[in-house]
């Protein structure tokens, strides 16, 4: 029987990457149903929730999601989408492989590196008041449980993938105790995993390295704003956010997205480089162990950028539609 995944197009160049995934993952003999979901400004326009319960229950059901980027309106509006749907099915590790690709441009030739990313408190734990007009206070949530699951969800992935050194990352000097902690948890999990290699940055230290020589760092762990921040800045150094996956982890579950926004200023034009999302649906059949399915897309993406076929943002010259049509053919004649 064919397993059924929840799919959220979301909006924007949302619908179009997704349509294109869609193909690939068909092309390549991936045999999935879909629940396909309404979030987002479209559900509020439907006059709903933005994030309806239908969607999270939904995730819950099926246990893996496909989506695409979602808007979320700045400063007043409704609450992140993403945010709400991590945080609702406690998604607890973001997961964002970085790896240059043949084909793609990019000021680096050799960069491999994982960010993992805590998903569900920081700074994002929408905590933020006004004490008096014009001061405001925005919390910081860190705490045992959530460092300690983050830190082992890096080493079990790092000894998995074979990898060899997890690198925490933070600003312990200055923020004594939020970071403090979440440092020390990354120590003491670091303790059970003698085989891997455990060392720490401070944040922006790491920036500036990382912009030299990404080259020398393996996996990353970071509290989530950190996370947030360098994994963009990781996307840079490999090709910029058209090719870029990500992944939101629980215990049970996962949502796997591209890590690009909805691109308002390129939607609808047929000039969305849908291959962050192809990449994440990648991620998606590793992670659902069918491998052979993923290895035959990840031969025909290199196929085709080899071939110098690219779109417009790495480049080239084509469309959405004339590169899924390049990927699709490529899949066909293997
Ligand atoms: P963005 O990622 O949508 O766009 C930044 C720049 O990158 C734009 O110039 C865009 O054209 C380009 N770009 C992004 N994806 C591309 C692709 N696949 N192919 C070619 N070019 C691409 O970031 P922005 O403009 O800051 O955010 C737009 C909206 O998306 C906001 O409402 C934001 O909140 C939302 N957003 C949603 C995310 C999600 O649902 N996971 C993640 C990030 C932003």
């Amino acid at each position: 029987m064919s397993r059924t995944i929840t799919l959220l197009p979301g909006d924007g160049i949302g619908p179009e990457v997704t349509a294109a995934t869609l193909r690939v993952l068909t092309a390549a003999g991936a045999d999935f149903e879909y629940e396909s979901m309404i979030a987002g400004a479209e559900a509020v326009a439907q006059g709903g929730d933005p994030l309806p319960d239908a969607v999270i229950e939904s995730v819950r059901r099926n246990r893996i999601a496909l989506k695409g980027p979602v808007t979320t309106p700045v400063g007043r509006g409704f609450q992140s989408v993403n945010v709400r749907l991590r945080k609702a099915l406690e998604l607890y590790a973001n997961l964002r492989p970085l790896r240059t690709l043949e084909g793609v441009p990019s000021r680096f030739e050799d960069v491999d590196l994982v960010v993992v990313r805590e998903n569900t408190e920081g700074l994002y734990s929408g905590l933020e008041h006004e004490v008096v007009p014009g001061v405001v206070e925005s919390l910081k949530i860190i705490t045992e449980k959530a460092s300690t699951r983050i830190a082992r969800f890096a080493f079990e992935y790092a000894r998995r993938q074979g990898r060899s050194r997890v690198t925490a990352v933070h600003k312990a000097n200055i923020m004594k105790l939020s970071d403090g902690l979440f440092l020390d948890c990354f120590r003491q999990v670091a303790e059970e995993y003698p085989d891997i290699q455990a060392d720490d940055r401070i944040i922006d230290n790491m920036c500036m390295q990382l912009v030299t020589h990404p080259e020398r760092f393996d996996v990353l762990v970071l509290e989530n704003l950190y996370g947030d921040i360098v994994s963009d800045l990781g996307a840079g150094l490999v090709g910029g956010l058209g090719v870029v996956p990500g992944a939101n982890i629980g215990e049970s579950m996962a949502v796997f997205e591209a890590v690009h926004g909805s691109a308002p200023d390129i939607a609808g034009q047929d000039l969305a480089n849908p291959l962050a999302l192809i990449h994440s649906a990648v991620l998606m059949l590793r992670y659902l162990k069918e491998d052979a399915i993923a290895a035959r897309i990840d031969a025909a993406i290199q196929t085709v950028l080899g071939a110098g076929q690219r779109t417009r943002d790495l480049g080239g010259d084509l469309g959405t539609s004339a590169f899924t049509d390049a990927l699709v053919a490529a899949i066909e004649a293997d």
